[in-house]
């Protein structure tokens, strides 16, 4: 039978926070997974290069795996490489972007939080979905990098920095109004207990994990899927980096068989 290849793209590993649904929900899809980690983070990257990125890597992954749908499971990239990549392949192209409108539902303060990279809380793209959906609420944003590097040194192996994922959150601790926040970066349900611990007034921690699993599920239901013969779930790097060996061992755990080098074309 044939298994459908899909490919995750990050910048390093906030995406299994959204991989990890999806897998549970369709466990036997094949599974590719590639972070970008030659140009991590991208909070602060221009909106030029992540679009060349992340284009370059689909493509150069789709020349060895063709892949049946591609998941970009980065809010940074999701908010302004979508029309580029759908215009660059045929098959579907699932974004993750913050769940704003599931957060201006659910709260009952109306006042909601937006924790989400540095690029990511000023992108036109953010303000559009806030003024459409979350016009009656009062919508703080906090930018951050910082939690970023805190939420990718967890994954890999690193104990968690909770003084200064404090220091982060500072401005939303002497708000007592803030009932609901959005995880618009997917590095941050990875995070999401010490986050908790910052901010016991929160009632609600909004991702868009579940939401994008079943949205994959029903595309997949449409999609034609390409032959091919069964290949090991391959997650790539764009760059070596020192901690791999420690690293490797984890990845297993996630389901990735091998870590691979992507030789990206200069
Ligand atoms: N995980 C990404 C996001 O959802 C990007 C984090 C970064 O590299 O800054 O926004």
């Amino acid at each position: 039978m044939n298994k459908p290849t899909l490919l995750f793209f990050d910048s390093g590993v906030g995406g299994f926070s959204v991989y990890k649904e999806v897998r549970t929900l369709l466990p036997h899809c094949h599974y590719l997974y590639c972070f970008d980690n030659e140009f991590f983070p991208y909070s602060e990257k221009s909106e030029e290069t992540i679009i060349e990125r992340t284009l370059q890597i689909c493509t150069t992954i789709n020349a060895q795996y063709p892949i049946d749908l591609i998941v970009i499971a980065c809010n940074t990239a999701s908010t302004v490489v979508l029309p580029a990549l759908r215009q660059a392949f045929s098959i579907p192209i699932v974004g993750t972007v913050p769940a704003i409108k599931p957060a201006a539902e659910i709260s009952q303060s109306k006042t909601i939080g937006l924790l989400a990279t540095k690029g990511t809380v000023k992108r036109s793209y953010v303000n559009d979905l806030i003024q459409q959906y979350a016009n009656d609420c009062t919508v703080e944003r906090i930018g951050s990098t910082k939690l970023v590097e805190i939420a990718e040194q967890k994954i890999q192996g690193s104990s968690v920095d909770l003084i200064a994922l404090k220091n982060e959150l500072a401005d939303w601790q002497t708000n007592p109004d803030l009932d609901t926040v959005i995880l618009g970066c997917t590095h941050f349900p990875l995070i999401k207990e010490e986050i908790q611990l910052c901010l016991p007034q929160v009632k609600f921690f909004m991702d868009s994990g579940t939401a994008i699993a079943k949205r994959v599920q029903s595309l997949l239901e449409k999609a034609e899927i390409k032959p091919k013969s069964a290949v090991k779930n391959f997650i790539f790097c764009t760059k070596h980096f020192e901690a791999e060996h420690k690293f490797v061992k984890a990845l297993q755990l996630w389901g990735f068989d091998e870590l691979q080098l992507l030789e990206l074309r200069s």
